[in-house]
């Protein structure tokens, strides 16, 4: 993979300088910063960690971007998510500026200088900075950013009792499989939630369930898992992918096809999987109660299985 370095952005490339720091120097430079940032190459202090406004991303919504978490400090499914990553660049002909292991080594720095014991990466890539035109600039180089915060996991009650959901209709784009920076149709369902005061939005597109504002959605019915099928119509999640192989090991049949709303109130469980919530038993949708109104057991051997696997348990 080519390795692009910026030079003409007005930004400069101090990374291999960086880079070639020990952990020790740079923690002299960083130490009161609690939350990591980092721009095209370099760590920075976060008041420095700033974008030009003829960025594509903040003009446009044109890039993408990955949320990874770590357990005890060291980052879950790295390699998929770098995977998924170079995909939506790939999918959008975006440059991807950086190599897989120098993404690697920038991630645990980051983690590192953080040091917090669970912490959120956030990572996004934009076209890069060019007077506002919707075809792509000539000769951009991407904007690269990436945060490391601390993550703050949902409370063991929460995780017992379950959570509630609405359905919110899927105004979104056809190509959901991108994990794009453009995220109006999630933020709206969103908010659509947080009005009716329950924990997460499930889209609804043409009558059928596709996925949550930020998370995947599974039904269970009868002893099997039923899931929208990987496609432009959801994002294919990385705990959606270890869940369903969870689920393989635990013999549990999945179907991966798309149900209707009516299917989801008559489950005998529902339960949303994602990167910092896990898998987090839904039960009540649309002020209607799922199953017995408690995770089932499905749900709970997976997210048994989630925590054994993570250490989290
Ligand atoms: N969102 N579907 C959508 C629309 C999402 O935004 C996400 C994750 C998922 C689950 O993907 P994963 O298991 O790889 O986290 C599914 C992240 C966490 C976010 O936007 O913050």
């Amino acid at each position: 993979m080519e390795i692009h370095r910026r030079g003409s952005s007005g930004v400069s490339d101090r990374s291999d300088e960086f880079i070639g720091e020990s952990i020790g120097e740079s923690i002299g430079l960083l130490s009161r910063m609690p939350d990591i940032a980092f721009i095209n190459g370099r760590f920075v202090p976060w008041a420095e960690a700033t974008v030009s406004i003829d960025d594509r991303g903040f003009q446009f919504g044109d890039g993408v971007y990955e949320v990874i978490r770590t357990y005890r400090g060291v980052p879950f499914e790295l390699d998929a998510h770098l995977e998924r990553l170079s995909r939506s660049a790939k999918e959008l002909s975006l440059l991807q500026p950086y190599s897989r292991t120098q993404w690697m080594e920038w991630i645990r720095e980051g983690v590192k200088l953080a040091g917090y014991r669970e912490a959120k990466v956030y990572i996004q890539i934009t076209r890069g900075v060019a007077p506002r035109d919707h075809a792509f600039p000539p000769d951009v180089s991407p904007t690269v950013v990436m945060t490391v915060r601390e993550l703050h996991p949902l409370s063991p009650a929460i995780r017992h009792a379950g959570v509630a959901a609405r359905t919110v209709e899927d105004l979104r784009w056809g190509r959901c499989d991108i994990k794009s920076i453009n995220l109006l149709g999630n933020v709206l369902a969103r908010e659509e939630a947080k009005k009716a005061g329950v924990f997460e939005a499930i889209l609804v597109k043409d009558g059928l369930v596709t996925e949550g504002s930020a998370s995947n959605v599974m039904a269970v019915r009868a002893g099997s898992i039923v899931t929208a099928p990987e496609g432009p119509r959801i994002l294919s999640g990385v705990t959606r992918t270890v869940v369903l192989t969870m689920a393989a090991k635990e013999r549990i049949l999945v179907e991966e096809r798309f149900f209707p709303v009516d299917f989801l109130y008559t489950a005998d469980e529902v339960f949303l999987t994602g990167t910092t919530i896990e898998v987090l038993g839904v039960v009540e949708i649309d002020g209607r109660v799922i199953g017995t109104g408690r995770p089932g057991p499905i749900t709970r051997a997976l997210a048994a299985r989630w925590a054994r696997l993570t250490g989290s348990g």
